[in-house]
């Protein structure tokens, strides 16, 4: 696959239904992209005292991973209509030191799962908001998935037919952009 796809999840839980959703979507992929799952759970607490004194190894490894990929897939629940703390951390050490952050010029695209109708739509338009911000191509268009038990089964397929042509035409127009940027 000619494309390196970074892949966020922005849920640090175990069962998460959006790191299930996010292996469907790799699946999806796979004929553009080489997806590679970037962790961002053994982050510390962003602390600007530690940039002077010890910028911490999991931060390096996550800049590192970020800049060599050639575009990302953020797969994020919503928290309090926001997104999840554990990933505004991860923006937040990526975004650093000021000037030396990896989220300018990179695709993006954005989607997520929530057991609820309009779950992460808030979400998104702060994620939107805040990638924007440090220099991120953000694609256009809304991704909600309402989530269901068994929708992505154990070997990452999607099991509802519509919902899987959704989401592969998700990633069909994003490996479309990401193209079109590589030109
Ligand atoms: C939630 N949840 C939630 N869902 C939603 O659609 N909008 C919201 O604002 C919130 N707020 C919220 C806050 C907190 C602290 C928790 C723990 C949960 C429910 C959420 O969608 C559900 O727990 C998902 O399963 C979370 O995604 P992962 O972790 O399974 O990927």
């Amino acid at each position: 696959a000619p494309f390196k796809l970074a892949i966020i999840v922005g849920s640090n839980r175990k069962a998460s239904i959006n790191r299930k959703l996010a292996r469907a979507l790799a699946k999806l992929g796979t004929t553009s992209f080489t997806p590679h799952f970037v962790e961002i759970d053994d982050l510390p607490m962003y602390n600007q005292d530690l940039e002077a004194a010890a910028w911490p190894d999991t931060a390096t490894r996550l800049k590192a991973e970020i800049a060599e990929a050639h575009a990302l897939l953020v797969v994020t629940p919503e928290h309090n209509r926001s997104i999840p703390a554990v990933l505004k951390n991860a923006i937040d050490w990526a975004a650093r030191p000021s000037g030396k952050g990896v989220w300018g010029g990179k695709p993006v695209a954005i989607i997520g799962a929530s057991p609820g109708g309009v779950g992460t739509a808030c979400a998104q338009q702060h994620l939107r908001d805040i990638l924007g911000n440090q220099g991120a191509l953000v694609m256009g268009g809304q991704m909600f998935i309402t989530w269901k038990d068994g929708l992505v089964d154990d070997a990452d397929t999607v099991t509802i037919d519509a919902t899987r042509a959704f989401l592969q035409a998700f990633m069909d127009k994003f490996a479309g952009l990401v193209g079109k940027l590589a030109a």
